[in-house]
């Protein structure tokens, strides 16, 4: 949210990205066959319809003020204000009749965006700095809230029948090669979490602030991510009926659903496939595995180890031998393609140690893309946490011990979060997120 010497380019630059973000979520709603639009394709969310008009409901409500905007339809700004993250188990019953049509979310949306957009372009001449938007920090907070719900929603798209959706080209993979698992051992040091809290810094969600450091003892990480040949050990070997390896909690939630497998896995007699967004493929034994955390969990303890702390995660990641720290794990370059599968370039994952280019000092593969990965820290305040006045909700509702850290990104996640700083987090028993883990031991 630095304004650079040539203010006027810094507010095009912003709404620049504001219509990329725009043409990305556009573009994901294009997949889905128009009838499949009122779909609920995970219970514990909010039918897709109610995304449509979310992503542009929730620029408006943000920036609406202090554009000093008038509402036009106030009942759908709060209709489309908040989705939702049950943690008792209640689910949403509302039926699809209980939502607009099409005709009127999209004449909605099409308003508000036209308006927003020439509010944008006066006030570039107004107010360059964009001091009525918190110097562009309102505008960051609605192009990364968007580009977010992009790769939930591709989640959620993910678990709606191949019939409800459109098909699209997949993009090559990497040559899949063989990689045997590897052990890393990471050096006692520090590690550098958060950011900190500077007028005009970079942009960052409240949960980022304040910098903190770590002491991190030694300890041995996996090179790679469990793949779904190692994750398939585990689940013929019972590792979903071996009540010793799951929390209560854990425990309770597989046998209510009746799982004994990845979500993402099917299997007919002794034959495995996984469903990617657009097919059903044969389980590819290179990939890393998806799952839940509490899944990742019960695997941990089943081979005797556990997950990374988000410390050691970040000391694996950044640190280095001579003590410094890096901004991504291959160094200060920004991301690229040749670091990881990430920024929405694929739909599923790629073998696991396919970038090598993107490998930590230590030689950490895969800690950017293709699969966020599974701490065992619950997500908790850094010390210095101040929420956001205008969104104070964003991080503080789910400082609960429900809610468990995730880091690096997956194939959905868009470049910009690449920043290590970064903290994803969801509820343990939540299967449906693209998220991988690895293994620590002392
Ligand atoms: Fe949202």
């Amino acid at each position: 949210m630095n304004p650079t010497a040539t203010t006027q380019s810094y507010v095009e630059k912003l709404h620049a990205r504001i219509r990329g973000a725009r043409a990305s979520s556009d573009d994901l709603f294009q997949i889905v066959r128009p009838k499949a639009l009122y779909d609920r394709p995970i219970p514990e969310r909010h039918r897709i319809v109610f995304y449509l008009g979310h992503l542009e409901a929730f620029d408006w409500n943000l920036l609406r003020e202090p554009l000093g905007l008038a509402s036009f339809d106030p009942e759908y700004d709060r209709l489309f204000a908040f989705g939702i993250d049950p943690v008792e188990g209640a689910l949403p019953s509302d039926q699809p009749e209980d939502w607009p049509s099409l005709e009127n979310v999209f004449r909605y949306n099409a308003r508000l965006r036209t308006t927003l957009d020439e509010a944008l372009r006066s006030i570039a001449a107004a107010d360059p700095r964009l001091e009525h938007l918190g110097n562009g920090l309102l505008l960051d907070v609605a192009i990364e809230h968007r580009l977010m719900h992009t790769e939930t929603l591709c989640y959620m798209l993910h678990q709606l029948p191949l019939e409800r959706k459109l098909d699209r080209r997949p993009v090559p993979s990497p040559a899949t090669r063989p990689r045997v698992p590897r052990k890393v051992d990471i050096p006692a040091g520090t590690a550098t979490l958060g950011q900190p809290r500077i007028d005009n810094g970079p942009f960052g969600w409240d949960n980022e602030f304040e910098e903190n450091r770590v002491d991190v003892p030694a300890f041995t990480i996996d090179a790679y991510n469990v793949t779904n040949q190692e994750y398939l050990r585990f689940v013929v070997e019972g590792g979903y009926s071996n009540r010793s390896l799951w929390s209560d909690a854990g425990w309770e939630y597989i046998s209510s659903q009746g799982r004994t497998r990845p979500i993402f896995w099917m299997n007919r007699g002794d034959t495995w496939s996984c469903r990617t967004m657009f097919d059903e493929i044969p389980l590819p034994l290179d990939w890393p595995v998806y799952v839940s955390h509490d899944e990742a969990s019960a695997y941990a303890k089943w081979i005797g180890k556990e997950l990374p702390s988000e410390a050691e995660w970040h000391r694996a990641a950044c640190g280095t031998l001579d003590g410094s720290e890096r901004a991504y794990p291959w160094g200060a370059e920004p991301p690229s393609p040749r670091h990881g599968n990430f920024d929405l370039r694929r739909w599923d994952p790629t073998p696991v140690g396919s970038f090598a280019a993107g490998s930590s000092e230590f030689g950490v593969a895969d800690l950017a893309g293709n699969g966020w990965e599974w701490t065992r820290t619950p997500f908790a305040p850094f010390p210095g946490f101040k929420p956001f006045s205008f969104y104070p909700g964003y991080s503080a509702n789910f400082f609960d011990g429900k809610h468990f850290v995730m880091k690096g990104g997956s194939p959905r996640t868009a470049a910009c979060m690449m920043r290590r700083s970064f903290r994803n987090w969801f509820q343990p028993h939540y299967p449906y997120v693209y998220a991988t883990f690895r293994c620590v031991e002392r």
